[in-house]
């Protein structure tokens, strides 16, 4: 395929496309009683069994996926991926997160340098200065032992995170190398989430970490004024070299802002803010609150999946499955969303997480090439740990919107409780709602066995589920560091490969630049407004009546 080529204008694009009425005929009832399909869609690897049987998908669909991959490339694109090509154009940039997880004597070059020998003397920097807070060798200006550490960062710089330290925070070898410690995030640039962050701690105790890959982004840099503020009124200018240090691209910045470049942790600009939780951005504070040695394992996992994602054939590969039936499922049975259901509570920030590393990945209207797009690309996506979600929006899923559903499931909870003369475990109930909801989305329930119930006839349509609505089951053998680890490399490879086959960039964000650059405008309009007494101007009637209204009401 010519690289102008737009992917809908191939042949198996085409061919997907008619396959679609096919499709339509079927349903997953009779498609799940053909035990041989089913068996050809469990895929396992490392512990993680991929079970994709409730797709609205044969496997002539998956064929013609396979050849759609072809004609895109994909397998050459995830090779230039990995071998530090830029294929980030808009930026000209490599995309080299998975050299961020490879072992020390791995080689990833990028521009004619091995980048992996970069990364480990960063990951050694982060293993001495974390064991150094730990150990309490490194101290505040009053002498007392930094127990509380504040990462001030957004978006990228936050999200993914805050997801592990929510995943790691209920793992009992975390937690009891977290003991007496704590991690908090700040990101919001409303006041609130500044005082909520800072309630109960004291600035004698506590680190700050400004997280940012560009030192620039408004939000990040006026919670580290305001935090550095916190620290200087309370222990004097000087305090600052002992209680903020940064993680950052922008070494220079970081200086310029007050923060010794001795105390910051490089990442590299083939390093995507929302891919970047393995680089210092997360591994850094998570190292502080939980020691290198448990984040090493992360690493590690995510490194598995690289180098699944990289080697298996597509067959066997589940990041590949699962991006390319993502896209199935967007661009051909017309399902714009994703619903990402964990079966347990540690995962409770996986969905916020994923939002942005597939949204601002492929919420994108043109291609590689700058064409426009005449298919919708990307996935809305959303999601709730199980059974949470039951009692929320799980309706709509069942009778309303057919939305493809994540079901992820542990088979070793991080705390299991086993009551007294109770037959199953809190973990075996709530896996039985893990096991039961792909069933109950899948085959629905008919108005004969309704029927067949006595269910009396004004009831019968309001209680019948139609079915036929997809999901995909992801069972973990347990939530540690490392599962943690494959779990999020899954998500980041599926997204590039939806990505890949899109033949868009899924790795620039320039639609997020417009609402920045407003801001900036309204900013300077506050200013001027509130300093010379400046009229508003420049905005249309409505903007400009609620920007007056705020500056008086505010004003009184
Ligand atoms: O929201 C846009 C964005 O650029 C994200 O891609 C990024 O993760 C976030 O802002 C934070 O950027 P930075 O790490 O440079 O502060």
């Amino acid at each position: 395929m010519a690289s102008s080529t737009l992917i809908s204008d191939t042949q198996p694009w085409k061919d997907l496309k008619a396959h679609v009425d096919d499709i339509k005929k079927s349903h997953l009832r009779d498609l799940l009683s053909n035990e041989e399909r089913s068996r050809s869609m469990l895929v396992e690897f490392d512990g993680i069994l991929l079970d994709y049987s409730r797709q609205q998908a044969t496997l002539e669909t998956r064929e013609k996926l396979f050849q759609l991959a072809e004609v895109a490339s994909l397998k050459q694109k995830i090779n230039q991926m990995y071998n530090g090509e830029h294929i980030n154009s808009t930026e000209n940039r490599a995309v080299l997160h998975v050299a961020l997880r490879a072992p020390r004597d791995a080689v990833i070059q990028s521009d004619g340098k091995n980048v992996v020998s970069d990364v480990w003397n960063v990951l050694d920097k982060i293993k001495e200065f974390s064991e150094r807070v730990r150990s309490g060798s490194w101290v505040g200006a009053t002498g007392k032992e930094l127990k509380d550490v504040v990462a001030i960062g957004i978006g990228g710089s936050f999200l993914g995170p805050l997801f592990v330290h929510t995943a790691l925070q209920t793992d009992p070898e975390a937690i009891e190398s977290a003991k007496g410690r704590q991690l908090r995030f700040l990101a919001n640039v409303d006041p609130i989430d500044v005082a909520k962050t800072i309630r109960g701690l004291n600035p004698e105790t506590t680190l700050v970490v400004v997280v940012s890959k560009t030192f620039t982004t408004a939000e990040t840099m006026l919670n580290a004024r305001t935090l550095r503020e916190w620290i200087v009124s309370a222990l004097g200018p000087s305090a600052v070299a002992k209680h903020m240090v940064a993680v950052s691209t922008n070494l220079a910045l970081v200086e310029k802002f007050g923060i010794d470049p001795n105390n910051a942790f490089a990442f590299w600009d083939w390093v995507g803010g929302r891919y970047s939780v393995c680089s210092a951005v997360g591994v850094f504070p998570l190292s502080l609150q939980y020691g290198f040695s448990v984040i090493e394992k992360f690493l590690k996992g995510a490194n598995s999946i690289d180098q699944h994602m990289y080697s298996e054939p597509f067959e066997r590969n589940i990041p590949v499955l699962l991006g390319l039936l993502s896209v199935w499922n967007v661009s051909f049975l017309g399902y714009p969303a994703r619903a990402i259901l964990p079966y347990t509570q540690a995962l409770e920030k996986l969905a916020p997480h994923i939002q942005q590393v597939s949204m601002e990945s492929n919420g994108k209207g043109v291609s590689i090439d700058g064409v426009p797009l005449p298919f919708e690309a990307g996935e809305i996506d959303f999601g709730e740990p199980g059974t949470n979600g039951q009692h929320s929006f799980y309706q709509l899923i069942h009778q309303g919107r057919v939305i493809p559903c994540d079901f992820i499931g542990v088979v070793k909870s991080q705390q299991p409780v086993y009551l007294k003369g109770e037959v199953v475990s809190n973990h075996d109930e709530l896996m039985s709602n893990f096991f039961a909801q792909p069933d109950a989305l899948a085959y629905g329930k008919t108005p004969q066995q309704l029927q067949n119930e006595n269910v009396p006839q004004h009831l019968v349509s309001h209680k019948t589920f139609l079915g036929n609505r997809p999901s995909v089951s992801i069972l973990l053998p347990s939530l540690n560091a490392y599962n943690v680890g494959q779990l999020l490399a899954i998500y980041e490879h599926r997204i590039a490969v939806e990505g890949f086959i899109w033949g868009i960039n899924s790795f620039d964000q320039w639609g997020v630049e417009l609402g920045k650059s407003l801001a900036t405008q309204v900013r300077k309009q506050l200013n001027a407004s509130r300093t010379k007494g400046e009229p508003i101007q420049g905005f249309n009637f409505s903007t400009t009546t609620l920007i007056t209204r705020y500056l008086q009401a505010s004003a009184d």
